[in-house]
């Protein structure tokens, strides 16, 4: 019998992006607790409106009713250790369905999204902070998110004791805060190679400056962002 000519692999359908198109822009903010990340996607948020553009604001884990019931899960301090692989499905899930929700009809209709962190927490916290291995995030990134990545990420990058205190300022500590400074200290490693890496796509801003500091940086980078929205 003759052997069958290689045949190309069909492309993976991508059974996640609902077969929306993705017109809008997807900007994410990430960095440890006690970063800014919320405050100054408030602020962002605020500037992109002044200029007439539809901003969806929303977070991860959560961003929907569900996904923020599965970030409760996260987040609780419980008498049990979480397997790193639960907590890594956990955080995928909660994803999926944020993505169908929110992020990808959002995008679909033109708006900017500004995401309080989205998978490169991530690659952060359970690759840098738990071990786990990049490719199999890698993996799950691909099946839930399809070829949908941020077209722009601000990583706000600080000392981990700056951040540290900030966060526990607030109060009650949650089960990520509650680690050690070793982990902190690989989480912020894991960020800063990834903005490393692909300057391209990562913003590097230095979130240990005072608060206005911080604003007027972001403020240099409007132009660009209102280039993307219009690209
Ligand atoms: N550049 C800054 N300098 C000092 N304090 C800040 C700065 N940015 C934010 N904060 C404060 O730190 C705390 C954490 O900020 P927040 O925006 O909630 O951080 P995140 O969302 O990254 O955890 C808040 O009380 C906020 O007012
Ligand atoms: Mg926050």
């Amino acid at each position: 019998m003759q052997p069958r000519p290689m045949q190309p692999r069909r492309k993976a359908r991508n059974d996640s992006d609902q077969g929306l198109p993705v017109t809008g822009l997807f900007i994410t903010l990430e960095g440890p607790e006690g970063a800014g990340k919320s405050t100054n996607r408030e602020y962002l948020a605020e500037r992109l409106r002044a200029a007439g553009i539809e901003v969806v604001l929303t977070r991860e884990p959560g961003g929907t009713p569900l996904a923020e019931r599965i970030r409760e899960v996260l987040l609780a301090p419980v008498d049990e250790v979480m397997n790193p692989d639960t907590e890594l499905l956990l955080v995928f899930a909660a994803r999926a369905q944020h993505l169908a929700q929110v992020i990808r009809p959002a995008l679909a209709r033109g708006a900017v999204v500004l995401c309080d962190r989205f998978t490169d927490s991530t690659y952060a916290y359970q690759g840098g902070g738990r071990g786990l291995s990049l490719e199999r995030i890698a993996t799950l990134e691909t099946f839930v998110q399809g070829d949908l990545r941020p077209d722009l990420t601000l990583i706000f990058d600080l000392p981990v004791e700056v951040g540290l205190a900030r966060a526990s300022a607030r109060g009650r500590l949650d089960r990520f805060e509650l680690e050690g400074r070793s982990f902190f200290d690989a989480v912020r490693g894991a960020f800063l190679k990834r903005a490393e890496a692909d300057p391209a796509h990562y913003v590097l801003v230095d979130a240990a400056q005072p608060l206005t500091q911080v604003q007027r940086s972001l403020d240099t980078l409007l132009p660009r962002l209102l280039e993307l929205t219009r690209g």
